[in-house]
């Protein structure tokens, strides 16, 4: 069994009072192994966050199955999602979701203090993440002290701390510069080299190129993925915008 199964998941909203319903997913299948980094792209509305809110307990499908680790998670009784998220997965938002009145190191630790973890384990994991992460002379710095990319990867150290299995990633790089996109996304590889897996959202064939593997979605079902083999980064980033292009003419045409 893959370490992530994703079965023949449908997700419908119903609007207040059983109005008007939206299928956001249709039937989205795949599957994803252990220490790989899976990016999915699609157009806006094509259903990325619901998927990325399903895998994260905080949404249910309507139909269909998720299975992280050998884990149904419909199986996790509801008093135990928080500590499933907080033990199980690491999160990377667009927009950094850093606590403003908090340092960089008290938003970094805090997933370890609601587990009521050693102060002295907590030292010895913040250590080599800060340092590999090229924060450590920032870390009694506030966010508003320190540049969107800084805070990207105080957000990228706070998620890795709890050892997760599982990163998820939603437009990591949306609200970054170029530059500050690269450095990040050269992060993530190398936390991927160390055997993490994650699964990215992203608009970005840049960013997506960092990954070996990009799942296309479109009105609610995966339709396509590329695998990156042993490609360049700059060969597959081409694959991926051509994919993309051939998707829009695609859509194009169906409106005539
Ligand atoms: N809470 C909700 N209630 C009702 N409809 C919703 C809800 N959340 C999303 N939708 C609808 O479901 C569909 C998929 O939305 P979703 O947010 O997953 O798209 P997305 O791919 O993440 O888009 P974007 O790239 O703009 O972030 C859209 O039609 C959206 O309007
Ligand atoms: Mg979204």
């Amino acid at each position: 069994m893959a370490f992530l199964e994703v079965k023949h998941i449908r997700k419908v909203y119903t609007g207040r009072l059983g109005s008007k319903e939206t299928i956001a997913l249709k039937n989205v299948n795949f599957s994803v192994n252990e220490g790989e980094f899976v990016s999915v792209m699609g157009e806006s509305g094509s259903g990325k966050t619901t998927l990325l809110n399903l895998l994260s307990t905080l949404d249910k499908p309507t139909e269909g199955e998720i299975t992280l680790a050998g884990t149904p998670l419909t199986a996790i009784k509801e008093k135990e999602l928080s500590r499933f998220r907080r033990e199980q997965l690491g999160f990377i938002f667009q927009d950094f979701n850093l606590l403003d009145n908090f340092s960089l190191k008290d938003n970094i630790l805090l997933p370890l203090v609601l587990e009521q973890v050693p102060v002295k384990e907590m030292e010895s994991r913040l250590k080599p993440l800060v340092e590999r992460l090229g924060i450590s002379q920032l870390i009694n710095n506030y966010p508003y002290e320190v540049s969107g990319g800084q805070k990207q990867r105080a957000a990228v150290t706070r998620a890795l701390i709890t050892k997760p299995k599982l990163i998820l990633a939603d437009e990591p790089t949306g609200a970054l510069d170029s530059k500050s996109s690269e450095v990040l996304m050269k992060l993530l590889a190398d936390i991927h080299a160390t055997k993490q897996t994650i699964l990215m959202v992203t608009h970005s064939a840049r960013a997506a190129s960092y990954s070996n593997r990009v799942l296309f979605i479109r009105d609610g079902e995966v339709y396509h993925e590329i695998y990156r083999g042993d490609q360049t980064a700059e060969e597959f980033m081409n694959r991926i915008s051509q994919a993309l292009l051939f998707a829009f003419n695609r859509g194009e045409k169906n409106e005539i």
